[in-house]
């Protein structure tokens, strides 16, 4: 086991790129685009890169002009990461390759960015401009353990498939909730799914991890062989090398009961009573439930609420715990017995791919108050931007209650900076659709008045916490330093020891890093 101690560095001083690849079985000086690259200082470094990774055997590239690489570039659900444009596309199909294109990517100097499901809203996510997007969809496999207890998956999974191919075997995983988004980015960052108060969340329950680090070393990580990095990979995001396997920890399920319950407006005082009685006391009576509440204006509807509620039991009529809603009349109601994957897909209806997203999320103390304040904010602000085109923009609380962040604690605890002495408390989270660049600049402003905003109502009552959700954060929001100086600290040595060149930092630039800024800058 390598560990910190006798040597300062998972990597010598005196590493050499070219002989790890030789390693690898790439022999640089045979690829006529590469020999001779380490002394040539090359502005063309990136169609080098790809064009030599084109010509290995059996690697999968696709280069700008190809039919293909527009089809690929098209299928993020964003619109800001579909428009960049990567020198090349490459899927791998193991965890060698990955390995090799981490090496040629560092011989050349070529940046890269990491795909998994490509749900991460902003531009540079998980997509590079003049760079090489390294995209996971082929390493996709998915194999049950034979006592059932954990599964391998790859990160070219997404949750939906995923589900339904675990429920042939009677279980399911704490993931996520919405058919397409991918099974790697959403455990990376966390991971809120409908078991999240009796289990925790996705992070929480990963039992290894398969990691390609800088030097391209492939390395099984558990929190037995390297606990720096065990604890670092859950909710550090892409900063510690490229997860090429998932060990994820099973449980048996059957049918499940859940669905949707639509509330109009004149309801949401009693949705948000709910709401809260939810998360002070009925989840630390009963942890099998989950509930998430969104609110948005519907076209021909006006002002409308969702609430999401799941019991991880079966269940013909509504569970004891959610009986305050029996009492709340609804505009619709699609809760009742079903599946895991039924619920997801229930769950996954009205989110289109290929428009313009933002999300932003913040992080409050358990407040009934606060929930009618952010709620009339919302709607109050919404004029500003009710005219732009194809416009859906939602404002949604999730809750952290107790027994959820106790369950965060599990396995030495994860990397998020919360903890249940902050509990309870909610994430606020703001999720806008729409399709014109033009009307970019007005909903940013929307979404970051809003939680200025609520923030300012917060704070005169104590209520803020520092905390910011990666997988619903903005381009625009500092995330790593939200998980406290302790822990930023402690991610740093970790990427220091396992990568003391900075290649997860520098040579992958998007998305949230360890120096803690905002990867878009601060929203002005
Ligand atoms: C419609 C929708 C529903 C959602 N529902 C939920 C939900 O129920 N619960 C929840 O918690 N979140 C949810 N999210 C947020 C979601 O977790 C994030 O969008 C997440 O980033 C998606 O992961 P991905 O693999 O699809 O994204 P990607 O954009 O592919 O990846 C996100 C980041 O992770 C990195 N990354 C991905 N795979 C790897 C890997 N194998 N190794 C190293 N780095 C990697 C990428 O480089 C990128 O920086 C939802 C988002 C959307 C759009
Ligand atoms: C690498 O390729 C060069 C040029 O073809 C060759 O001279 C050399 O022997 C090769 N090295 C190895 C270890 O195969
Ligand atoms: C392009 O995509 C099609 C359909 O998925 C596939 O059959 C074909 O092999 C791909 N071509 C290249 C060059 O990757
Ligand atoms: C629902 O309303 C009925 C009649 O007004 C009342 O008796 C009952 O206590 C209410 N139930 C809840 C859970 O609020």
């Amino acid at each position: 086991m390598a560990s910190c101690g006798a040597q300062d560095s998972f990597e010598t001083p005196d590493f050499n790129v070219p002989e790890a690849l030789l390693r690898q079985g790439v022999n640089v000086s045979a690829l006529p685009e590469l020999a001779g690259l380490v002394e040539r200082s090359s502005n063309l470094a990136c169609s080098t890169a790809c064009r030599s990774l084109n010509i290995l055997p059996g690697f999968e590239v696709l280069l700008e002009d190809s039919t293909n690489y527009t089809a690929f570039t098209d299928a993020y659900w964003s619109t800001q990461q579909a428009e960049v444009n990567p020198i090349c596309i490459f899927k791998p199909l193991s965890s060698k390759q990955v390995s090799i294109a981490i090496l040629i990517s560092r011989l050349t100097r070529c940046p890269f960015a990491v795909k998994g499901g490509g749900h991460a809203a902003f531009e540079g996510s998980s997509s590079i401009e003049g760079g090489i997007t390294i995209a996971l969809e082929k390493l996709n496999e998915i194999k049950v353990t034979a006592d059932k207890k954990s599964v391998y998956v790859g990160p070219g999974n997404r949750w939906g498939q995923f589900y339904t191919e675990l429920e042939k075997h009677g279980v399911a995983v704490v993931g996520g909730r919405v058919n397409d988004v991918g099974v790697s980015g959403l455990t990376l960052g966390g991971g809120i799914s409908f078991f999240a108060n009796m289990r925790g969340w996705a992070c929480d329950n990963v039992e290894s991890y398969e990691l390609v680090t800088a030097s391209g070393l492939v390395l099984t990580v558990t929190r037995k062989s390297f606990p720096d990095l065990y604890w670092a990979l859950r909710g550090g995001g892409n900063n510690f090398g490229i997860v090429t396997k998932f060990q994820l920890h099973t449980f048996p399920i059957g049918k499940m009961w859940g669905g949707s319950k639509l509330v109009a407006s004149s309801d949401f005082e009693n949705a948000l009573d709910a709401t809260y009685n939810f998360g002070l006391t009925g989840a630390v009576n009963d942890n099998k439930g989950s509930q998430i509440i969104s609110f948005a204006n519907q076209a021909g509807y006006g002002p409308l609420a969702q609430a999401f509620l799941t019991y991880s039991e079966p269940s013909e009529t509504l569970p004891s715990m959610f009986k305050d809603w029996s009492n709340i009349s609804l505009v619709q109601d699609t809760t009742g017995p079903h599946s895991l994957s039924e619920l997801v897909t229930l769950l996954s209806t009205g989110i289109p791919d290929g428009v313009r997203e933002t999300y932003w999320d913040v992080t409050f103390k358990l407040d009934r108050s606060l929930f009618s304040y952010l709620v009339n904010t919302f709607f109050e602000l919404l004029p500003n931007i009710v005219s732009a085109e194809n416009l859906l923009p939602t404002i949604s609380i999730q809750l952290l209650t107790i027994p959820q962040l106790q369950q965060m604690q599990k396995h030495g605890g994860n990397a998020l900076g919360i903890s249940t002495a902050d509990g309870p408390m909610f994430i606020m989270n703001l999720g806008t659709m729409w399709t014109s660049p033009a009307d970019d600049a007005r909903i940013f402003k929307f979404n970051n008045d809003i939680i200025a905003r609520v923030r300012e109502e917060a704070s005169k009552k104590g209520l803020n916490n520092d905390y910011i959700y990666m997988n619903y954060a903005s381009g625009y929001q500092a995330v790593i330093s939200s998980y406290g100086d302790e822990n930023q600290k402690r991610l740093k040595s970790v990427a220091e020891f396992y990568d003391p060149t900075r290649i997860f930092q520098e040579l992958q630039p998007g998305y949230f890093k360890l120096d803690g800024g905002a990867p878009l800058g601060t929203f002005l």
